[in-house]
């Protein structure tokens, strides 16, 4: 079997390698790695490949940033001359960003199947562009590999739940995997601050960047809270901080950090604060509260017993949330078992 994985983003390189680790140790499937290029800086995507062990793509369209139309556009461009030469079985495509929607239109027109891996994740808000690319992508992919029953339902609700299949989630996979290796070389990765006692940050969704009010809300909540906080800033909302708001003493701003890094600061923070639907569901796997910047989650499992709080920007709720009690009822198994690489090879097999 042959398959083109497509990925372009931090997030898809992180799942990619548990998915591809898993697939290449199979001598019956032959996988190619196509990255878009969406994701270009070496701290956004080469420190990924190198600590991740994932193969050097195959293809590297070198798209970079752009709006949405002339990004999505040129995507779609690239990744079907590659489709047309290589001819795969199937593609896999990962999550909501635009090399997901580009990489499974390319591929549903040229009649290759495409399995979409997490799938049905639903925030019911249009505004987002990521919701628009996850419901385009599961009308149009062929296999949905669903990582929460929460996200089975949606797809069910849409009427598609005969191509969905339960898979759990890679990224729990993944920080089970990763967790060992911090633990067997402790000395390799350092936090900046004292151990449970400052706050994870990071900041990079559209509503939060683009619209500079509910940012300085953010900071103004920042400056209130008594932490030190580590935010690992993201390119984008480093390009519209720079001038625009002051940074309040206790917040040290870093460059991003590779997985293995971020996954230490996690461990070692006493909460996260985040607009990231990745580092939602880690703190929870990690065990540590986590207050979420957006209006809503599309991961409702983690709020259970205040694991995650739902604030947006409203300084006032974000400072009550970060004051709240850290829980301490046991955390859920909704994200299957960490071997969820397993059951998507597996159905990929069996088709
Ligand atoms: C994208 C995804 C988002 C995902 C996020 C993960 C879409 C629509 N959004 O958002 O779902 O959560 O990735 O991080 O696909 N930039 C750089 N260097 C880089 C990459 C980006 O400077 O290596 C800057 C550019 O100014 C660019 C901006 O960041 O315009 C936004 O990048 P883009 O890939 O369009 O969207 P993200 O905000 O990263
Ligand atoms: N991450 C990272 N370095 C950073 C910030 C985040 O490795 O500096 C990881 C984070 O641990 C998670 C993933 O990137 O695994 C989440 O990606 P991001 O927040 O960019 O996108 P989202 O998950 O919101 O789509």
């Amino acid at each position: 079997m042959k398959i083109v994985s497509i990925v372009g983003a931090r997030p898809q390189f992180i799942k990619a390698a548990t998915v591809s680790r898993k697939l290449r140790a199979n001598p019956s499937i032959r996988e190619l790695l196509l990255h878009t290029g969406q994701h270009y800086d070496e701290n956004m995507s080469d420190v990924f490949f190198r600590e991740l062990n994932i193969p050097q793509p195959d293809f590297n369209l070198g798209i970079g940033s752009g709006s949405h139309a002339v990004q999505t556009g040129l995507m779609l461009q690239g990744i079907e001359t590659v489709l047309l030469r290589e001819k795969p079985d199937m593609t896999l495509v990962y999550g909501d960003t635009n090399s997901t929607l580009a990489g499974a239109l390319a591929s549903t027109k040229l009649h290759i199947p495409v399995a979409h891996i997490e799938s049905g994740l639903r925030s019911f808000n249009r505004r987002m562009p990521e919701e628009i690319n996850r419901i385009v992508t599961d009308r149009i992919s062929d296999i949905l590999f669903a990582p929460t029953q929460t996200a089975v339902h949606n797809l069910d609700h849409e009427g598609l739940v005969n191509n969905t299949c339960f898979s759990g989630d890679v990224m729990y996979d993944s920080v089970l995997y990763y967790q060992s290796r911090l633990l067997n070389d402790p000395d390799q990765y350092q936090t900046p601050c004292i151990p449970e006692k400052y706050l994870l940050a990071t900041i990079h969704r559209a509503e939060n960047t683009d619209d500079l009010s509910n940012l300085k809300r953010i900071f103004s909540a920042f400056s209130r809270l008594p932490f030190e906080i580590v935010l690992p800033i993201h390119p984008r909302t480093k390009k519209i901080l720079t001038g625009t708001i002051e940074i309040p003493s206790r917040v040290h701003i870093i460059e991003p950090v590779g997985y293995l890094q971020m996954l230490k600061l996690t461990f070692d923070s006493l909460k996260v604060l985040t607009d990231s639907g990745g580092l939602q569901k880690e703190a929870y796997f990690i065990g540590k509260q986590c207050i979420t910047l957006r209006t809503e989650t599309e991961w409702i499992e983690t709020l259970h017993d205040n694991w995650n709080i739902v604030t947006g920007t409203d300084p006032d709720l974000i400072v009550k949330a970060v004051n709240m009690a850290t829980p301490d009822a046991p955390r859920k198994k909704d994200f299957g078992d960490g071997h969820s690489a397993d059951i998507i090879e597996k159905k990929l097999l069996s088709l």
